[in-house]
């Protein structure tokens, strides 16, 4: 068994290594191209910017490779059909469409050439995005980075998403090298999607002391907050998350209405903003459990030539032993107890029952 190459719709993607879209310019155009030069799939952010600032993002990645690229928007987002729209007048290959579900993106996108990929969390939701006329799902289990949809490690998700449906499954959350693609390979995965790894790059052009957060976060220091969008997400205890979890009032500078729905607990448009500038002190470092893990700043290629070699060693391995992984990569993630639910999220369903976890996630998520 070898990483092969996968279609989706009408793509033929080399290696099936997706980078995960980071919002608010923390993937932008350098870090897309490269990713995509190397014959894999490289995801805008297209969360947290303009359509205008998009289509420049879109036009650079375009001067810089000839490869596979597109955009990842949250539902979420007040202009999401706006960004939907930019993404298919300027004819990009792939939507990644996460936060939330949406029927009205299969209709825009229907016979446009751009392939609609949901980011789900279940195999049910995987199932219902076939129906509706996805072209493939990345499948995001509990480890990720940004908002979960879910506390169950996506080595958990694959097998029943596998069994589930038919179109491509590509799996995300926690994956941080070659070993744990050959673990999703041979559970039944078609790709990956990577989005620690790809930021620790000397292409993302995050401010250095984003990095540096990254590097020297330990395992301890990952938690995940209550976001003003409803979800949880998976965050590096900086000072700023430390002051929220302990319920310090958090002040919002200027609120520009960019969610559809916003608790407003505190503004996460400009927390991350902080972040992307470097500022330690107040921004939201968002990343997956996994981040403590990795200790250097590579080039992508150099990236994508180890993590390629040693899936296909691993998949040999796993091969000449017939064994299918078993390990998860740890324990549930620890949901913060001290978390406080804004009153619009009141009304939430209780987890999954397969999970330990009390801690409840949305009832539904937003539908545009
Ligand atoms: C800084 C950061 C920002 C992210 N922003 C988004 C986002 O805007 N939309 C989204 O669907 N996923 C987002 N993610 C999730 C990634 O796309 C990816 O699926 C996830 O990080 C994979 O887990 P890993 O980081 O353990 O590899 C973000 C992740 C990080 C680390
Ligand atoms: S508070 Fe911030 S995140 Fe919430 S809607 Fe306003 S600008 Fe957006």
């Amino acid at each position: 068994m070898r990483l092969n190459e996968l279609k989706i719709g009408g793509l033929t993607i080399k290696v099936p290594i997706f980078q995960g879209g980071m919002s608010v310019k923390v993937s932008t155009a350098p870090l897309v191209a490269a990713v995509a030069n190397e014959g894999g799939v490289g995801l805008i952010g297209g969360t947290g910017i303009s359509v205008a600032e998009l289509e420049d993002q879109i036009r650079r990645t375009r001067e810089l490779t000839n490869g596979i690229f597109g955009v990842n928007v949250m539902v979420a987002i007040d202009n999401f059909l706006d960004i939907v729209k930019a993404c298919v007048r300027e004819k990009v290959h792939m939507i990644a469409v996460g936060a939330g579900f949406s029927r009205e993106i299969f209709k825009l996108c229907h016979n446009t050439g751009v392939e609609v990929v949901p980011i789900v969390s279940s195999a049910k939701a995987a199932k219902m995005s076939e129906k509706l006329g996805a072209n493939a799902v990345i499948v995001e289990g509990g480890d990720a980075g940004g908002h979960l949809g879910t506390n169950i490690p996506v080595w958990d998700l694959i097998p029943e998403t596998r069994a589930a449906v038919k179109i491509p499954v590509i799996a995300a959350g926690g994956l941080v090298d070659g070993g744990d693609i050959a673990e999703m390979i041979s559970l039944g995965a078609d790709g990956v999607q990577l989005g620690n790894r790809f930021v620790l790059s000397d292409e993302c052009d995050v401010h250095p002391n984003f990095k540096k957060v990254f590097l020297e976060a330990r395992e301890e220091d990952m938690t995940t907050i209550r976001s003003p969008v409803g979800y949880l997400g998976s965050a590096v205890k900086t000072p700023f998350v430390e002051k929220f979890l302990k319920n310090e009032f958090v002040k919002i500078t200027q609120c520009t209405n960019c969610l559809k729905v916003c608790s407003r607990s505190f503004c996460i448009l400009e927390r991350l903003k902080m972040a992307r500038d470097g500022d330690i002190e107040n921004g939201l470092f968002f990343a997956g459990r996994n981040v403590y893990k990795i200790k250097d700043i590579l080039p992508v290629k150099e990236i994508f030539r180890r993590l390629v070699e040693e899936t296909n060693e691993k998949l040999a391995a796993l091969e000449s032993t017939g064994e299918l992984p078993s390990h998860k990569p740890h324990e549930k993630p620890d949901l913060a107890s001290s978390e406080k639910i804004p009153s619009q999220f009141r009304k939430l369903r209780k987890n999954s029952p397969r999970s330990q976890d009390k801690t409840p996630l949305p009832k539904e998520t937003p539908v545009a």
